[in-house]
């Protein structure tokens, strides 16, 4: 989660490392800080809040450096605080370090660098590590390094500098990514590619397990062994890619506002109309293994989980494959039977999250063939899986998901369409799927124009501290969409449920302060939300409904209603979310809300 950074280079190293660094906030805000050496000191700066509170401190105290590194911290051990923000030092101040990743022994190693003497000023994992390198350094840094790694039990990616190796910074991947940027007299080292935007032209991703020395005009890698490893470095995708808020007050808005421009790009040169059916170009198992695909199992967290599951819905009817979507967190510790002919679909916007991965990782290994979903490129999951198809959404800055989740959404519906017209679709019945998923980006500009509207909506209800969102079979996963949106930008409680459940139960929460938002879209149990709505109302529960155009019966059950173009049901669901972003959003805004970088959450979500 935390973003960690270093810098060697002819530049100003204090204002390219934080410029760098400003670029891995999304991943970790609470806290963040910078260390480096000049004229033989290891001098440092850390505060808790935003890096620009750093920022501003590092500037007024005119801090030099000649080699540095630096961290944006999510907290996981120990409250944000200036004594717990990275970089960690061990006693003498010759060693600093950073870390992004979980230390699983910290406990133990704690207790054994103590008996030893040794002092510790922090209540984080990572102090561990940079006390064992210490303890274990004999005058070679690297063979430290070496030495401490095989103690340590977790995850990490670590940047670190010594007093006594002025011109290096060493870095380490284990089981979290970290990459090396190749400039011209200039080295970076980032926990993310997006870190190296209009800086680095070239890249390394280091494998986990490796080690690389990296010095102003060249790097070495090593592997566990200490043996020299070669590896060939990427020219860097987009690197020139600056991206800005433009118009918009946040970047959340904005990349609600991108939807229909994401979906158009998601779809471009992926439809085959004249066959009904879909491509993707980075495909790359043969037609025979898709024909042979008997089992589907989807992996994924949070926003994209819930896109797996309109897939798994999808994939079941449409392909007619059995198909069932996993939350990763919980499916990694499952001991899963993988039949033959089973198909892994990863699903998330930045790839790199720690528990999609690993759970990816041991199906791999058990022989399934994976297909990533992601949005970011060269991203972990996207370089582990057998083909990615990407979405092609543009960077998303904000730290909800809004138009990844969209593109998720209508790449899954190409994937449907291509294994369905490869088994029992036909072509007229396929070319009426994409006649009318290319209508979709125009439903959702659609909804997109009553903005106004929405925020009005907004205003009247933004003081309710407890929601419903009710969807019934598209829509369910569509409601849990919507109400986690108002959870993480607005802070508020809100429980996306199917509402035929809501009898069993949730129904004794509903009173006339506890709206319920209703997806009422699917129109094969729309009848049958109607009745659950009917059931909210007659306990006083007030009901916003996001409808689609033409329904009939809606307005005489709810107090507001949020029209959205009709559409397929499999269809229906994206603008019905791209309404509920908009309500979470102006929810947000009128509650005066962190809406960009929400409190403690982060972006990229690579711890367990
Ligand atoms: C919600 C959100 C998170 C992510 C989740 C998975 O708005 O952004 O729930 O969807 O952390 O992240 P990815 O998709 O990057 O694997």
């Amino acid at each position: 989660m935390c973003g960690i950074f270093g810098y060697i280079g002819p530049n100003n190293v204090v204002e390219t490392t934080i410029k760098g660094l400003k670029k891995l906030e999304y991943r970790g805000y609470d806290s963040s800080g910078i260390a480096g050496i000049h004229d033989g000191k290891m001098l440092y700066n850390k505060q808790v809040g935003k890096i620009s509170k750093m920022e501003a401190e590092v500037e007024q105290e005119g801090l030099e450096l000649d080699i540095a590194i630096a961290q944006t911290r999510w907290a996981t051990h120990g409250s944000p605080s200036r004594e717990n923000a990275h970089p960690h030092f061990n006693n003498g101040q010759t060693l600093a370090l950073v870390h992004n990743g979980i230390i699983e022994n910290h406990s133990a190693l704690r207790d054994m660098l103590l008996k030893k003497g040794v002092v510790f000023h922090s209540e984080t994992d990572t102090e561990v590590i940079v006390h064992l390198i210490s303890d274990l350094y004999r005058g070679d840094l690297l063979k430290a390094v070496m030495a401490a790694l095989p103690l340590l039990k977790g995850s990490y990616a670590l940047a670190l500098i010594h007093r006594d190796y002025p011109d290096q910074i060493i870095g380490v991947s284990h089981e979290s990514p970290l990459a090396v940027g190749i400039g011209i007299g200039e080295m970076f080292l980032a926990s993310d590619l997006h870190a190296f935007t209009g800086s680095a032209r070239e890249v390394i991703f280091l494998d986990s397990g490796e080690v690389a020395v990296v010095k102003k005009d060249g790097y070495e890698i090593y592997d566990s062994m200490m043996s020299p490893v070669s590896k060939e470095s990427r020219e860097l995708i987009g690197k020139a890619e600056e991206v800005t808020r433009g118009k918009f007050e946040h970047y959340t808005l904005k990349e609600i506002f991108e939807q229909p421009q994401a979906l158009r790009s998601a779809l471009s040169a992926r439809c085959i109309d004249e066959y009904g059916t879909a491509k993707f170009d980075s495909l790359d198992i043969e037609m025979s293994e898709l024909l042979g695909v008997k089992r589907i199992i989807i992996l994924a967290c949070g926003t994209s989980y819930y896109a797996g599951f309109i897939g798994e819905y999808m994939l079941e009817e449409i392909a007619r494959i059995p198909t069932q979507v996993e939350i990763s967190s919980e499916y990694r510790y499952k001991n899963p039977i993988i039949p033959n002919g089973t198909l892994v679909i990863a699903i998330s916007q930045s790839g790199e999250t720690a528990d999609t991965l690993a759970a990816f990782r041991e199906l791999k290994a058990k022989g399934a063939t994976v297909i990533a979903i992601c949005n970011v490129h060269d991203s972990s999951i996207a370089r582990e899986a057998d083909s990615c198809l990407y979405l092609r959404a543009g960077i998303e800055i904000g730290v909800c998901s809004t138009k990844a989740f969209t593109s998720q959404v209508a790449v899954i519906s190409l994937f449907t369409l291509l294994l369905a017209r490869m088994r029992h679709l036909s072509r007229d019945d396929g070319q009426v799927f994409l006649d009318q998923l290319k209508k979709v980006p125009d439903h959702v500009d659609a909804v997109l124009q009553q903005a106004d509207a929405i925020q009005a909506l907004a205003k009247k209800y933004a003081q309710c501290e407890n929601f419903f969102y009710l969807g019934r079979r598209y829509m369910y996963p569509g409601a849990m969409e919507g109400a986690l949106k108002l959870k993480e930008i607005a802070y508020i409680n809100a429980n996306g449920y199917p509402a035929g459940e809501m009898k069993h139960g949730p129904i004794a929460l509903i009173n006339q302060d506890c709206p319920t938002v209703a997806l009422t879209g699917d129109q094969y149990t729309y009848e049958k939300i109607l009745s659950n709505l009917m059931e909210v109302k007659a306990r006083q529960g007030p009901v916003i409904a996001i409808a689609e155009e033409g329904s009939e019966g809606i307005e005489e059950i709810a107090d507001d209603i949020i029209w959205i173009p009709s559409t397929r049901d499999e269809f229906s669901v994206i603008p019905a979310t791209v309404a509920c972003q908009l309500f979470a959003y102006y929810v947000a805004l009128e509650r005066g809300t962190e809406i960009d970088q929400p409190r403690n959450l982060a972006k990229s979500v690579t711890v367990e």
